[in-house]
């Protein structure tokens, strides 16, 4: 059937226009010389020549050869449509044509689900193409759909989005493709990028040509530097097969994709939109709108109105600046940072919205020995922690709820790292964990039992990312395991010293005591055990690189919680938000982590910086922390910090402690000189809020700075990176590397920091409050 024939690129011949060569020397792009005048004098002399919009030629009607694979009826409909120029077309012909690609769509994605095998992904060029014809029709046709219609398809959309996401799932089992754990900061930086630049704003069309940070960002994006081949739909949707973080390459790609709009190099266009519309089907179920500010459906709707716009031409045409505005990509669905909770599939449902807590009255628990990891319905979640969502097999097997006497709940809890004593891990467990057991259920540790589950011990996402560049032309699986997103229901290592955290010694026997009576296991133990209620799952805090499900009130009043038990003994240094203070009126409290020598990551002048706390900052009573990620007890460790004002650190796990300072302290992060140019760290205060601690202090309710403190230089210019466009320098780099502080830069950031913690408070309402 020709309908089934491989979705062909479309490939378009361009007309000869000047080359690079005879006008601007290699290196030089026209999106550099030819926008802005200034330039064109650097550039040459003449303008008008090589800056003409370079011509686009269709060749031998690539369009019809894209359009004949359709039914001869639904050909017919658009090529009337298109000849009469949309006039002719009367509305009920408009809404049938689209209503029927839409069926078809559903069909054809369907066709793809049932031909899914177990580890191997089908062939999806006809799904591909069959979704796309019908935004294509919605889009040229809107005009003459009535409103009522075109509502109606967009309800049934979600079978098209969520068929993709069953298709993926069947084949390589449940996933997460935006963990964005993996180069995590890398990511973060690329949402700065995509923010700053603007793509998606309703008036980005109008300034995207003018001499605007927007443009600088994107003519920094070097396309003329990507071979075609290399953005060919094929190649781009590879990067499925290996990514955990797919929301993240196609944020790298729409940029990309607008530098390649100021080049004006139209096949380069048509490739890469067509293989961003692509990847995004894998995204339906993770791509968080809020914090990226586009949804899967926008990457549909531009490609289909680009291809729209193009095929609505004559056959050769000029890519100019009118070409340009009209392809770029404005009035994204959701505008970034709105606060839509949409659960609609490919529009961007809050990731958090699925994380749980899963709630299941009445159940005996059983061995789950045999479930597949390819979905079962006693797959369970997903549970989200701070490495993204894992799914949870399980057997349960339900029982009349038993008398009130008997009454308990089992609290199912996803630990990540449980060897580990790192306090940036603990935070997404015991803060949902207290929000949730404590204050919203309100639930006497008499009646909890804790079951422990774990992501698996072997999990490396740099490995499974970096197998992706490796990979035959005839894979058609993940490099990434299926049963990584599983959860295990057994410890991942049962050594004494794994264990050690756990135990009544451990690091987290308070909180645990205060969630349970009954000593936490692992949920191993629990198997032939009933229960009046199961809760699998926690809220998610997840806030870096996800939208988080806590506000910034929920953690306030986990904060409040612990404060108000009366754990801590009379001569503890603690003010509370309240502001009942141990210290003398007037006294701030300035905390500072200097981590172990071994550990890297020191102030190395840590002596300097205090004797400079003495002489000139009377007001400030210095605490230095030290030894945190050596088994001081969870409490203890809030304990150091709760109430302080300002928090002085290098960026590590300690800072996680943000959260216990007295609501609206401020935090100075330090990152060592030779941290590189990509990592997020403005120099500004409250900016850097996609970035790890940056977004834990927004969401908190905190101040916060990154900085890079050895120098004045670094203040300013150089070490600001609000420019876009300059992360090709994606190396790893040493992340044990030590911090000095230098003194005058040090007086200037406690003097901010001061007037800061001072001030208002800020208000703490919800997780934007900075924007
Ligand atoms: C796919 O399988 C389902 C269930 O067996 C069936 O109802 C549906 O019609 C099939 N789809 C296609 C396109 O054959
Ligand atoms: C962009 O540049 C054009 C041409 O110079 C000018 O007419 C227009 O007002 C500018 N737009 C903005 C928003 O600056
Ligand atoms: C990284 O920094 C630490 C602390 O300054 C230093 O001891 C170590 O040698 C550095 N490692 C590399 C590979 O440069
Ligand atoms: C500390 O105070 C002294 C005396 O006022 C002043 O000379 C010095 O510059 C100050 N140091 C810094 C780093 O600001």
């Amino acid at each position: 059937m020709i309908w089934s024939l491989a979705f062909q690129t479309l490939v378009l011949a361009r007309a000869a226009s000047p080359q690079s060569a005879d006008c601007w020397t290699a290196g030089r792009t026209r999106a550099y010389c030819c926008y802005i005048a200034r330039r064109q004098q650097e550039c040459f002399q003449d303008a008008d020549t090589c800056c003409q919009a370079s011509s686009v030629n269709l060749g031998q009607s690539v369009f019809a050869k894209l359009l004949e694979q359709l039914p001869s009826e639904l050909f017919g409909y658009l090529q009337r449509l298109v000849q009469s120029r949309q006039k002719a077309l009367y509305s009920p012909a408009a809404t049938a044509l689209t209503h029927e690609l839409l069926k078809r769509a559903v069909v054809e994605i369907s066709r793809a689900k049932n031909s899914t095998k177990v580890g191997e992904l089908p062939f999806l060029g006809t799904a591909f193409r069959a979704t796309f014809l019908y935004f294509l029709s919605l889009h040229g046709l809107r005009r003459f759909i009535p409103a009522k219609y075109k509502s109606s398809m967009m309800r049934r959309e979600p079978l098209l989005w969520s068929g993709f996401t069953d298709v993926y799932f069947g084949a390589w089992g449940r996933r997460d493709f935006c963990r964005c754990v993996e180069a995590g900061e890398f990511f973060s930086r690329t949402n700065t990028q995509l923010a700053q630049s603007g793509i998606g704003r309703v008036d980005f069309p109008r300034t995207f040509l003018n001499d605007t940070l927007e443009h600088h960002a994107l003519s920094a994006q070097n396309c003329h530097m990507f071979e075609e081949g290399t953005l060919h739909p094929e190649a781009t949707l590879r990067v499925a097969f290996s990514s955990q973080c797919i929301s993240g390459d196609i944020a790298t790609l729409i940029t990309l994709l607008h530098g390649c709009i100021l080049e004006q190099d139209m096949n380069k266009v048509v490739l890469l939109h067509e293989g961003i519309f692509q990847l995004s089907t894998f995204a339906v179920d993770c791509l968080d709108a809020r914090l990226w500010g586009f949804t899967v459906r926008d990457a549909a709707l531009h490609f289909a109105r680009l291809i729209w716009v193009i095929w609505t031409k004559k056959q050769t045409f000029a890519f100019d600046a009118a070409l340009q505005r009209g392809i770029a990509w404005s009035r994204a669905g959701r505008a970034r940072g709105e606060t839509g909770q949409s659960a609609t599939p490919g529009t961007g449902a809050p990731w958090n919205s699925q994380c749980g807590p899963h709630v299941l009255s009445a159940a005996v628990v059983q061995d789950p020995e045999g479930l597949s990891s390819y979905g079962s319905p006693s797959t369970h979640g997903p549970l989200c922690t701070e490495l993204g969502r894992f799914w949870l097999q399980l057997k349960l097997q339900t029982v009349p709820p038993a008398p009130p006497e008997s009454s308990r709940t089992l609290a199912v809890l996803p630990i990540t790292m449980s060897w580990e004593s790192n306090p940036w891990h603990h935070l997404h467990w015991w803060l949902p964990a207290i929000w949730y057991f404590k204050i919203q259920l309100n639930l006497s540790p008499k009646d909890v039992d804790v079951a422990l589950v774990f992501p698996r011990a072997d999990i490396d996402w740099a490995i499974s990312t970096a197998e992706g560049r490796t990979l035959d032309v005839n894979f058609r699986g993940h490099t990434e395991p299926a049963v990584w997103s599983i959860l295990q229901h057994t410890m991942p290592f049962t050594t004494e010293e794994a264990m050690k955290h756990w135990g009544p010694d451990g690091i987290h026997r308070t909180i645990l005591g205060w969630l349970s009576e009954a000593k936490a296991k692992a949920l191993v133990e629990f198997y032939g055990a009933s229960y009046n209620r199961l809760i699998m799952g926690l809220p998610s805090l997840r806030f870096f690189l996800q939208t988080p499900g806590l506000t910034c009130s929920a953690i306030a009043r986990v904060r409040h919680w612990i404060q108000s038990l009366g754990y801590f003994s009379a001569g503890a240094m603690h003010n509370s938000d309240t502001g009942s203070s141990a210290l003398p009126a007037g006294l701030l409290k300035l905390a500072i982590i200097q981590r172990p020598d071994a550990d890297g990551r020191r102030i190395l002048n840590l002596d300097e910086v205090l004797s400079l706390v003495q002489t000139n900052f009377t007001e400030l009573m210095p605490t230095v922390v030290h030894g945190l990620a050596h088994g001081t007890p969870w409490v203890d460790q809030f304990q150091q910090f709760s109430g302080a004002d300002i928090l002085l650190a290098a960026h590590g796990a300690g800072l996680a402690w943000l959260w216990a300072l007295r609501a609206g302290a401020a935090v100075v992060e330090l990152r060592s000189r030779s941290s590189p140019v990509w990592l997020q760290c403005s120099e500004l205060w409250n900016t850097d809020s996609s970035e790890i601690f940056g977004g834990l202090a927004r969401l908190a309710g905190m101040h916060h700075i990154c900085t890079r403190p050895h120098d004045m230089k670094g203040t300013l210019g150089e070490a600001r990176l609000s420019f876009v466009g300059d992360m090709s320098d994606a190396d790893a780099y040493n992340h044990s590397a030590d911090v000095f502080v230098w003194l005058p830069k040090a007086a200037i950031l406690l003097r901010s920091a001061i007037l800061l913690a001072l001030g208002e408070p800020l208000p703490c309402v919800d997780y934007h409050w900075w924007t």
